[in-house]
């Protein structure tokens, strides 16, 4: 039998590079080998941007026609909306008595996302507990597989915690699912910071426009002891270098490239077009697709309809099974 995907995004702005080397080159690559889904994410969202609906819903759009930009193809991928399949609330909601708010505050990412957006005391619960609906997202889809960044592995950890605390109790109905992390898991943002984030403003946009794109590589941080051309250039950790790594479909020119440059005589700024060229290569297409969709928003919002009925018969069907197995079938009860 085929094995299940699911993976999602928050709608909070259009993807990005990073998201695209974590998981969306992935989907693309599996979607005809296994069921796939794909959520966008609005609920979560809402978890730290409850004071603006309208930009989520917005972004909604956004995320969706990067999808169909970058090649998820609707014909054999359900996409789905999070909001418009509320079995997936109600899912959350018998989660959250197989965790504990200790756990909860132990999750690394969520402490790391606590920080850098400045919470302080003033934590919304929702977005404490958001990785119990991100459980409840991919195990309504009994998805096997969940292809992710980095940053995202402890969420299919507490995912599988939850997972078998369920089934021990109330007999194995849901599916242990496994984190499909990819080889350059992680994105330097272009500042070189760890994490390409919107909100730390060091991201390049699968929409950018190629003069975007040129302005922010040539930005990029380098290595700072190269400062002339013959000079010799460190690699690892260089950003230009992991950005290379990650979308750069030459390897073996990659690594000639990386010995020159290691001996010294490759400079920063031809280094730095090189990337440009990759990115452009990468990015033309997609933009293009893009640029084609965006002119009829009815289709697209016509594949987000109805790829959401056809996964929220899926996670009514999980949803059902759950509530006999807990005993909830109250109807059962009272026939
Ligand atoms: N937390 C993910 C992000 O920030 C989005 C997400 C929501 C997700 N539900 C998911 C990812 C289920 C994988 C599986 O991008």
């Amino acid at each position: 039998m085929r094995q299940t995907i699911l993976t999602g995004d928050r709608p909070t702005g259009p993807l990005h590079l990073g998201h695209y080397a974590g998981s969306l080159a992935t989907r693309v690559e599996l979607q005809h080998s296994h069921a796939t889904y794909v959520l966008i994410a609005d609920l979560q969202a809402l978890t730290d941007h409850a004071d603006r609906p309208e930009e989520i819903r917005h972004n909604v759009m956004e995320v969706a026609l990067d999808y169909l930009a970058v090649g998820i193809d609707p014909a054999v991928s359900t996409i789905v909306v999070q909001s418009g399949i509320p079995e997936l609330a109600e899912l959350t909601g018998y989660f959250l008595n197989l965790v504990t708010v200790a756990r909860l505050e132990r999750n690394p990412t969520v402490k790391d996302e606590i920080r850098q957006k400045g919470f302080g005391g003033e934590i919304p619960a929702g977005f404490l507990v958001y990785p119990v609906s991100q459980a409840a997202d991919i195990t309504a889809f009994k998805a096997h597989l969940v292809p992710v960044g980095t940053d995202q592995v402890p969420m299919i950890e507490q995912t599988v915690e939850i997972v078998r605390r369920f089934n021990r109790i109330y007999g194995s109905i849901l599916v242990e699912p496994k984190a499909l992390v990819p080889r350059i898991s992680r994105l330097p943002g272009t500042d070189g910071r760890s994490k390409m984030s919107k909100s730390l403003g060091n991201a390049i946009y699968l929409s950018d426009l190629p003069d975007v794109v040129t302005d922010k590589v040539m930005r990029m941080y380098t290595d700072p002891r190269h400062a002339r051309v013959e000079d010799p250039g460190e690699v690892e950790g260089n950003v230009v270098f992991t950005y290379l790594d990650a979308f750069d479909p030459d390897r073996p020119g990659l690594e000639t490239l990386k010995q020159r440059y290691r001996a010294g005589g490759v400079g920063d700024v031809a280094l730095k077009h090189h990337l440009i060229d990759v990115l452009h290569r990468l990015l033309a297409p997609i933009r293009a697709r893009r640029q084609d969709l965006a002119r009829d928003p009815e289709q697209i919002l016509r594949i987000l309809r109805e790829g959401t009925e056809r996964g929220r018969a899926v996670a009514r069907d999980t949803v059902a099974e759950a509530r006999r197995a807990m005993h909830l079938d109250y109807q059962a009860i009272i026939a």
